[in-house]
């Protein structure tokens, strides 16, 4: 059977995040976050769950550690939830929080797994969010406190940071449709945020440099694949505006030093205000781009929306996952993978997401058996190969999620995990395509049939 080999370095691994796993969410003094704030706020999630308990990460880190052994994992992809570490955002810093986050990384490198850690995943301090979060510009330098107070702890031992997860859902959907924390519906303030979210982007990577720390720092983005509904010059264009808004307004900046000038004529009124030098400590040099990839975007022109553009989802033979109904498209990982090559100067690149939700339960023989799964990160593997064969840099790949989770405003409806959790029990357990995954490590090769 034909097979696919993997570099000897390639790091495999997989991801979660901090307010979707942990629980624990009022513990050994951690402070509030926007996300505890809109999950207790009624009508905000699906069924009005919360990640109060969540997978009960917090109590039970260690019994997953040793999870991701057995699994064979060599990575694992984290973020530090700040307001355990720092309750109010900035000022004093939590010992119990630190001490949470210093014991992960222990076990971790006890088990042979490299951590790969993000700074924000989402779940920011209400304290600050009171303030106006990241529309307010003072963030920047919270950010980069933050991140410094992190670096001096973890930075003997952790060596591989990201300073943001998808900035493009905090700003838009966090502060432009508000479907997410901190549920805010205000244009003028979400393209505020993708400023500041970049500008606090840039001063974390200022500290790492000048703190002399070991290791590399980068971000991760979310680069879905966006293709014209069809060849009219109005969804071409669509198109490219939606395409900038979600993308270029995070990569320009980072790897050209500017942002995407159509798109800033188009969004005029509501544009954010940008002091000098913004794009000199937005553009620091990154030492990788972590890429979050899940779907491919059909646009079309619209006459509603900011950017006058319509997206669905395009789905390869009619695929898609019942659970979101994202459609499933492995070929636009490849398309997007071109993107960042040619475009972007092909920096080292990691996929620090990629998975599907499946309607998974144990089933009588006590397997989860979730073939779509499997198949899912099989044709996205060799959709991955096929973009390193064409030259693209890619030094590993992060499956989400590790295990089932709170999916945001979605609740614990959707279950992107490897591993299966009973919600009732919390009980873990591997699902078919954590074994196939498992032996894929192993081997370090994708198989291309079934
Ligand atoms: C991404 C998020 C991650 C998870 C997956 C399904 O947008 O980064 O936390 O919710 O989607």
């Amino acid at each position: 059977m034909p097979v696919r080999q993997f570099p000897p370095s390639f790091l495999w691994g997989a991801a979660t995040a901090a307010y979707q796993i942990e629980g624990a969410w009022n513990e050994d003094g951690k402070g509030e976050s926007v996300w505890d704030r809109f999950s207790h706020t009624p009508g905000k999630i699906e069924a009005g769950h919360t990640g109060d308990v969540a997978c009960d990460h917090y109590h039970r880190m260690p019994e997953d550690v040793a999870l991701m052994k057995s699994l064979g994992l060599k990575g694992y992809r984290f973020s530090i939830s700040w307001p355990r570490v720092i309750p109010a955002g900035r000022g004093d810093a939590n010992p119990k929080g630190l001490d949470f986050y210093d014991r992960l990384v222990d076990e971790l490198l006890a088990a042979g797994i490299f951590p790969n850690v993000t700074l924000n995943h989402w779940d920011l301090p209400q304290a600050l969010q009171d303030e106006g979060g990241w529309a307010n510009r003072d963030i920047a330098g919270w950010f980069a406190d933050y991140a410094k107070v992190m670096f001096d702890r973890l930075g003997d031992r952790v060596t591989m940071w990201a300073t943001h997860n998808e900035p493009f859902v905090v700003a838009m959907v966090g502060y432009g449709t508000g479907r997410f924390a901190p549920g805010i519906s205000d244009l003028s303030q979400a393209h505020r945020a993708v400023h500041h979210l970049n500008l606090a982007h840039g001063r974390a990577v200022q500290a790492f440099r000048s703190g002399g720390y070991e290791g590399r720092i980068g971000i991760v983005l979310d680069l879905h694949n966006y293709e014209p509904a069809s060849p009219s010059p109005a969804d071409v264009a669509a198109c490219q505006r939606a395409q900038e808004a979600a993308q270029n307004v995070f990569l320009d900046p980072i790897f050209k030093g500017r942002y995407p000038t159509a798109l800033f004529e188009w969004i005029k009124p509501v544009a954010p205000p940008i002091e000098p030098g913004d794009m000199d400590v937005i553009s620091q040099p990154i030492d990788f781009l972590g890429m979050n990839h899940y779907f491919t975007f059909l646009v079309s022109y619209s006459k509603d929306g900011p950017t006058n553009s319509q997206q669905v989802f395009k789905m390869a033979n009619g695929w898609t996952s019942s659970q979101t109904g994202w459609g499933v498209n492995p070929a636009g990982l490849t398309a997007v993978l071109a993107r960042i090559r040619t475009e972007y100067g092909n920096p080292p690149l990691y996929i620090s997401e990629n998975g599907t939700a499946t309607a998974d339960g144990v089933s009588p023989d006590g397997k989860v058996h979730d073939d779509f799964r499997t198949r899912y990160l099989r044709e996205h593997l060799l959709a991955l190969h096929d973009a390193m064969q064409a030259g693209s840099n890619i030094k590993g790949y992060f499956v989400w999620s590790l295990m089932d989770n709170f999916e945001w405003a979605s609740g614990y409806r959707p279950r992107f995990g490897m591993v299966h959790v009973d919600y009732e029990t919390l009980k873990r357990t591997p699902k078919q395509s954590a074994f196939w995954y498992k032996q894929v490590i192993e081997k370090n090769q994708v198989s291309e049939q079934e």
